[in-house]
């Protein structure tokens, strides 16, 4: 536990106690109390009704805690978290130790350990600067210390990360972590103890209801088609990548299969004659198919009138904004939905807008806005990506089928959701950073692949999108595949690269890879599930203890045993860290030994990718789609001496399937005369229900 005491740390800063005081407000909480294991909940003052926590859909995952340590005394003493109200709404101040690094805050993209910094948490759907302004902001972190904090609240709570002291301080005054909630009169505080920063994130995960489980489908590759296709053409897009032997298990239509997409109606427009038969036949190629829209409802819509009552008062785009947080507007989305789309056979959503904006012409509706459920603009700008989820989310739960989606904003208690978030903003490194920084947070992030500035752009960016939570090409403005040509207006004119072909195989070739990784992603996602721990994760999650990794923002790990470097065009070397331990070469095999960083140079077909010694890594031999049988046939890899364990899922792909888990173990064999050559025997192979 750690020892500091209230008035140790409040010591110098008696001055804005006394403010606090003066206001005859709340200093310390007024109960501290288990809510699940590992995780305490303190409580200040007079909480807002609205918060992620109190709209939660999913239950905390308690069933599974147990496969977490069991932590006896909370991060913190009850009397070392002090909080105060002042006219702007909760203050609350934590005790920091001088060199505990933070990390979290949801998803940053522009920078990555957060001490010292001050995040506004904002949502926001243009995020040109590192103020804390999110699709995804969340107002929780973990540190090098092991714990993690989150404040629950749906408001833009402003966090300063340690770099404020007060006036008068002691030298050796401890800093804090500050955080100001506006308006409220309280808040609760849940810390969730380690001992490790990996164990606090895995144990927010649970705590938040588990990762998601993700159809198989959702894990192999995906192609987003122009967004003013008809039916025909998406049904020849489908055939295309078949004919051109390119993976694909989902194709996305755009907002052009709307009658009017901004704001949306949610009907099929004349350009799909019949849907169920498009829907029919794409599934009989093995895709499934997604669709875009938003929520904002234009007034054609049948669903207008009935979500009037149930809407806020502010419109967007011409359409209302259906109060989510209200039963009936969601059984009104969800069941017209469900009727015209997904009894069809449409797969999942693309839930796009869900995000505020400030800077791109601010479309949204304002924080100043009222809903019939009392929340105002800002708390249904913090929750509103994750009750749309809710909403959509209840239509595969009553069918018991499992989805994988895209969203553009989400908050705390992500973790559950099948929803991958994503962007317009298209800066590559940002984006691999994405990958990094979402774990810390229950978030999971998508670099999407869109047009590129040459072969090399495309290359590196469809390299890094393989080895991401989700592996997608997002053609909405383009019509050809930019294989063929990466330039936005050749392409839209028809007008192919001299020798597409080869950029065309290359690429075949790199999305190849994420089916041959399917069986072994599929497992990490499996374990995100039952155990919280994120699939992909910055390499300071598993090495805190390791300084070398501290600032690693251009890694992470896929699963346990990957840790993927991506590169990015134009950079014809770049330095990997590799952590304590020995790891191989992905390509090459060539071993090396880590807790050092390594200059490399890749070619252009080669993303630096490498294994963690002792990995008994599963690979398929890589089919067209999820369903081909050539990825049931699997190729086992073993990197190093000693003896690892390759774990593999197979289910119905319903969505409360039983699993079977089948383990396979390897043992060396030293053999000696003829037939010395093969080194390896299998030594067990056992498959049982979970
Ligand atoms: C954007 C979205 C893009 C694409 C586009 C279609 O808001 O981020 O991915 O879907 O809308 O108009």
């Amino acid at each position: 536990m750690r020892k500091l005491s209230r008035r140790q740390f409040a010591g110098a800063t008696g001055a804005l106690l006394q403010a606090g005081i003066a206001t005859g407000q709340t200093t310390g909480a007024s109960e501290m109390r288990e809510v699940f294991p590992g995780v305490w909940r303190l409580r200040f003052g007079r909480p807002e009704p609205i918060t992620p926590v109190s709209t939660r859909k999913y239950a905390p995952a308690e069933a599974t805690a147990s496969r977490l340590p069991k932590i006896e005394t909370p991060p913190f003493a009850l009397d070392s978290i002090v909080s105060y109200r002042s006219g702007r709404g909760t203050i609350v101040r934590l005790p920091l130790a001088p060199n505990e690094l933070i990390y979290g805050l949801g998803l940053q993209l522009q920078s990555f350990e957060q001490r010292g910094r001050k995040k506004k948490l904002r949502v926001n759907a243009d995020p040109n600067m590192d103020s804390g302004d999110s699709h995804a902001p969340v107002p929780f972190w973990v540190t090098t210390s092991g714990y993690g904090v989150l404040i629950d609240s749906a408001r833009y709570v402003t966090v300063y990360c340690g770099d404020k002291q007060t006036k008068g301080h002691e030298a050796n005054q401890p800093t804090e972590f500050l955080a100001e909630v506006p308006v409220a009169e309280g808040v609760d505080i849940y810390l969730f103890a380690g001992p490790s920063m990996r164990d606090a994130v895995s144990r927010y995960n649970l705590f938040s209801g588990g990762g998601p489980l993700p159809p198989k489908w959702g894990l192999g590759f995906w192609y987003r088609c122009f967004g003013q296709f008809n039916q025909e053409q998406v049904l020849q897009m489908g055939s295309q990548l078949r004919d051109s032997r390119i993976p694909c298990d989902v194709l996305g239509l755009e907002p052009g299969w709307q009658t009017h997409a901004y704001s949306c109606t949610f009907v099929w427009s004349d350009k799909f004659p019949d849907p169920r038969a498009m829907l029919h036949k794409l599934a009989s190629e093995h895709y499934h198919v997604n669709l875009w829209e938003h929520a904002f409802t234009y007034p054609t819509s049948p669903i207008y009138k009935p979500l009037y009552p149930v809407s806020g008062d502010y419109e967007v785009w011409n359409g209302i904004v259906p109060d989510f947080l209200e039963p009936e507007a969601r059984r009104i989305f969800s069941d017209f939905h469900e009727r015209e789309h997904v009894a069809l056979g449409v797969d999942g959503y693309k839930l796009d807008e869900c995000d505020n904006s400030d800077f791109t012409r601010n479309w949204s509706f304002p924080e100043l806005s009222s809903f019939p459920s009392g929340a105002d603009g800002e708390q249904m700008h913090c929750l509103f990506g994750l009750r749309y989820q809710d909403t959509i989310q209840s239509i595969f739960e009553r069918r018991n089928q499992r989805t994988l989606g895209l969203v553009r904003s989400s908050q705390a208690l992500a973790a559950p959701y099948p929803y991958v978030l994503y962007s317009d903003l298209y800066d590559h490194r940002e984006f691999i950073r994405g990958v990094a920084n979402a774990g810390f947070s229950g978030l999971l992030w998508c670099p999407e692949v869109r047009d590129a500035k040459n072969a090399e752009d495309l290359i590196r960016r469809l390299q890094t999108v393989v080895f991401s939570p989700l592996a997608m090409v997002n053609a909405w403005y383009i019509q050809n595949p930019p294989w063929k040509q990466v330039d936005r207006e050749s392409n839209n004119r028809g007008k192919f690269a001299t020798g597409w072909q080869k950029l065309e195989s290359q690429c075949r070739d790199i999305i190849t890879w994420r089916m041959r990784l399917l069986p072994y992603l599929y497992a990490a996602y499996v374990n995100y599930h039952q155990t919280g721990l994120p699939p992909f994760r910055a390499l300071v999650m598993d090495y805190p203890e390791d300084p070398g990794t501290r600032t690693v923002d251009n890694q992470y790990f896929m699963g346990d045993a990957l840790l993927v470097a991506p590169v990015v065009a134009g950079e014809t070397q770049r330095d990997v860290y590799l952590p304590p331990g020995d790891w191989y070469d992905f390509w090459t095999g060539e071993k090396h030994a880590g807790a050092a960083t390594l200059k490399v140079s890749p070619p252009l077909e080669r993303i630096p990718v490498y294994v963690k010694s002792g990995t008994l890594l599963p690979l398929s031999e890589g089919g067209l789609h999820a369903d081909d049988p050539a990825n049931a046939r699997i190729h086992v890899r073993s990197y190093g001496p000693t003896t690892g364990t390759a774990i593999l899922f197979e289910d119905d792909g319903e969505m409360n399937s039983q699993f079977t888990r089948v383990e396979l173990r390897w043992q060396s064999v030293r053999r000696t005369g003829p037939g010395a050559k093969q080194p390896y025997r299998v030594v067990g192979w056992e498959q049982s229900g979970i």
